[in-house]
C-alpha cells in the first residue's frame, strides 16, 4: 500500500514545561517539581505524528530567526517531514507555551503564538499544487483564522479531506466550521464553540448536535478518558476510550488527529476513531509534546494487545 500523503499546516511552539503537585489559585505561588524545554506546537506535534504513523508529512507554518526555530527545524527534520513549507519570520520570534502538567497528568497551557503569525492567506495560494496531491490536511487554530479559512477553502476546491483541530479554544467563525472536512474540538474547545459543558457523552452529542447546526459536515468530538463521538447527518455513535494511567495528557489530542487523518479513508469512521483513540492514549504515556507521538507499530501491537 502507497503512504498516505499527511500536509499539517499550523503552529510550531517550543513548550516550556513544569511539572507541579497542582495547579496554582490565582494570586497563588508554588513550587514545581521539574522544568524542560521540548519541541511543540499543536501544528508540529501532529506533523511528527503522522510521520511517525506512516504517512509522507509536509509542515507548513512559520518559526523565527532564533535558537528555537532551529530547534524546531532539526527536530522536525530529523523526523522525515518536508519542511519545504516552513517559513521563518524575518522580526517574530518563534511561538512559545508555558504548560504547568499536575501530578495526575492533566495540563494547562498558555500560548504565546508570535512568528505563528507568520503564514498567510498568499502562502495557502502558493501552495495549492501541493494541496492537491495530499490525502488529508489537519490544521488548528494557532495561526491566523483568515489563513486557517482559506486552507479548508482551497482544500474543499479540490475535494481533498481536512480536519479542523478546534484548538486552543475560541468561537470560531461559522464559516470556517462550514466549510472544514471534519470539526474536531475537545471538550474545553466545543464549549467555545457551543456554549454546552461538555461532561458527559449526553452532552457531547448535544454539543455536536449544534456543531452540525452551525454548518459541520461532520463533528469528531475528543472527549479523553471518555472517548471520543462522531456525528454527521445520519448517524452519531461514541468510542469509548482505551484505559490507560496517564503520566501527561499534553499533545494527546495532537496523536488523535493526526491518526484520524491517516485512517479516515483506509476504513470506516469506527475505525478511524478506535485507531485515533489508541494513539491519543499511547500519547499519554510519555512526557512532553513531541517525544509522546507514537508510532505506528506501537498504535498497532496496543490495538491488538488490548482488542478492539
Ligand atoms: O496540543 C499541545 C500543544 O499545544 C503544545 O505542544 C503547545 O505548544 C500548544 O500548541
Amino acid at each position: 500500500m502507497s503512504k498516505p500523503h499527511v500536509l499539517v499546516i499550523g503552529s510550531a511552539n517550543i513548550d516550556l514545561v513544569t511539572r507541579v503537585p497542582r495547579c496554582p489559585k490565582p494570586g497563588e505561588s508554588i513550587i514545581g517539581l521539574s522544568f524542560s524545554t521540548v519541541c511543540g506546537g499543536k501544528g508540529a506535534n501532529q506533523a511528527v505524528a503522522a510521520a511517525r504513523l506512516g504517512a509522507e508529512t509536509y509542515f507548513a507554518g512559520c518559526v523565527g530567526d532564533d535558537a528555537f526555530g532551529a530547534l524546531q527545524r532539526e527536530t522536525l527534520g530529523r523526523e522525515g517531514i518536508d519542511l519545504s513549507r516552513l517559513k521563518t519570520h524575518p522580526v517574530e520570534s518563534t511561538g512559545t507555551a508555558v504548560i504547568l502538567v499536575a501530578e495526575e497528568g492533566q495540563n494547562s497551557i498558555v500560548v504565546t503564538p508570535s512568528a505563528n503569525y507568520g503564514i498567510t492567506p498568499a502562502d495557502i495560494q502558493d501552495m495549492t499544487p501541493l494541496i492537491a496531491r495530499m490525502d488529508a490536511i489537519t490544521i488548528q487554530l494557532e495561526i491566523p483564522l483568515e489563513t486557517v479559512e482559506a486552507a479548508l477553502r482551497k482544500a474543499r476546491e479540490l475535494g481533498v479531506l481536512t480536519i479542523l483541530d478546534a484548538g486552543p479554544a475560541q468561537k470560531v467563525p461559522q464559516s470556517i466550521v462550514e466549510v472544514a472536512g471534519i470539526v474536531s474540538p475537545n471538550e474545553t474547545e466545543a464549549e467555545a464553540m457551543t456554549k454546552v459543558r461538555v461532561e458527559s457523552i449526553e452532552d457531547a452529542r448535544e454539543a455536536a448536535f449544534r456543531l452540525m447546526h452551525q454548518g459541520a459536515r461532520e463533528v469528531v468530538l475528543k472527549l479523553g478518558k471518555m472517548g471520543a463521538l462522531y456525528m454527521s447527518a445520519n448517524e452519531w455513535f461514541h468510542v469509548p476510550a482505551y484505559e490507560v494511567k496517564p503520566v501527561d495528557t499534553v499533545a494527546a489530542g495532537d496523536a488523535f488527529t493526526a491518526a484520524l487523518g491517516i485512517a479516515w479513508q483506509a476504513g470506516s469512521p469506527l475505525e478511524a476513531i478506535r485507531f485515533a483513540n489508541a494513539a491519543g492514549a499511547l500519547a499519554t504515556l510519555k512526557e512532553g509534546a513531541q517525544p509522546s507521538m507514537p508510532a505506528r507499530e506501537e498504535v498497532d501491537r496496543f490495538i491488538y494487545e488490548r482488542g478492539r
